[in-house]
């Protein structure tokens, strides 16, 4: 995406349909979230066992306006109080990204305002901006989602330089591909934290995938299959199920904390934020405020319900990027995959 410079405020409305979630939100730089709403497809892509692309992009479409007539209503304003409309441009589902994309820049053409594409994963990593005492760069940032396991560091808004990543499978893809083989229902990771939850440690463990070597990519992909395995065995023994999702979650969460504590030591950071979906995951959060505390580190974590897609942070992305007065030309543009190394650093604006 382009950048433009111009200088308008005021509260900015943000768009998220990236994938199987329509978000809205209100937000305004000086005032902070004045309103935001949800809804979220899963009971419609459930029957299918994953996201039909096809059918995300419809509902968005069904969606989107009466919740943004609703999170205005919220919020007390009408479309003329508005300083700009941000959208996810990318990554995600080309089909959703566009509906979300066509909305939102029709709307700021009709009030002639300024439009700002957001990079999702900036919205995530942005998300405990959104929270009371929030990180100041310099931070690492552990963005952890459906798609995406990323360590990056933060040395100031808008500009990222990526530690590692994953060579195959995301954190939560690991989880909703674990989750399906052993027949939990979809979102997968949802359903498989909360069985481990009944699950005992250490009844069944699993590998913590490339922490017995230097460096801070991930990948995940070969536990889904220790965990298969695992499964034909001992899947009519009492309480299998429950302790392999155990061992499984175990796994995941302590090879993230290892990551993590590398990651800190490498930058010589002592802030820490954990964005995207499985941030939602309670272990996680536990085994990280735990660590913090005994380590002599601080972690930040987006309330719940901003961890997983929401609007509120792609609002939040854009008030700060129209504040630094950048914003994008008037082309509908979106990038299904957008490397947030590319992005304008805020500081530089
Ligand atoms: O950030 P997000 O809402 O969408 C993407 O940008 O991908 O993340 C969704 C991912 C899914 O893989 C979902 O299973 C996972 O986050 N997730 C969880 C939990 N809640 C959501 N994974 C583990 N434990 C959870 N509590
Ligand atoms: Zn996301």
């Amino acid at each position: 995406m382009s950048n433009q410079k111009i200088a308008k405020s005021g509260p900015v409305l943000g768009v998220e349909s990236s994938c199987d979630e329509t978000g809205v939100a209100v937000f305004d730089a000086e005032r902070g979230l004045l309103a935001h709403t949800l809804y979220s497809q899963i009971k419609m892509h459930a029957d299918y066992g994953g996201v039909v692309p096809e059918l995300a992009s419809r509902d968005h479409v069904r969606k989107l306006l009466p919740l943004i007539r609703e999170t205005l209503s919220k919020a007390g304003m009408t479309t003329r109080d508005l300083g700009g409309v941000a959208y996810t441009a990318g990554p995600g589902l080309v089909g959703a990204l566009l509906v979300g994309a066509s909305c939102a820049r029709a709307l700021a053409w009709a009030l002639d305002v300024p439009a700002i594409g957001v990079h999702h994963m900036e919205g995530h990593l942005l998300a405990p901006l959104l929270e009371a005492d929030p990180p100041q760069p310099p931070f690492v940032a552990l963005l952890v989602s459906g798609g995406h396991s990323m360590l990056t560091e933060v040395t100031a808004i808008g500009k990222y330089r990526l530690l590692g990543d994953t060579l195959d499978d995301a954190a939560g893809e690991a989880f909703d591909k674990t989750a399906k083989l052993m027949g939990l229902p979809y979102p997968g990771g949802p359903a498989l934290a909360k069985l481990a939850e009944t699950g005992t440690a250490g009844k069944f463990r699993f590998s913590r995938p490339m922490t017995d070597r230097p460096g801070l990519d991930f990948s995940f992909s070969g536990l889904k299959t220790q965990v298969l395995l695992a499964y034909q065995k001992h899947a009519d023994e009492p309480n299998a199920k429950a302790d392999i999702a155990r061992g499984f979650e175990d796994a995941i969460v302590e090879t993230l904390l290892i990551k993590c504590r590398r990651a800190l030591q490498e930058t010589g950071t002592s802030r820490l934020v954990i964005a995207g979906g499985v941030g939602a995951n309670r272990k996680l959060r536990a085994q990280l405020a735990d660590a913090a505390q005994r380590e002599d580190f601080r972690v930040y974590f987006p309330r719940l319900e901003f961890c997983t897609d929401n609007g509120a942070m792609i609002a939040l992305a854009g008030a700060l990027r129209l504040k630094a007065g950048l914003h994008d030309d008037a082309a509908i543009k979106v990038a299904p995959r957008w490397d947030l190394q590319s992005l304008a650093p805020l500081e530089a604006a």
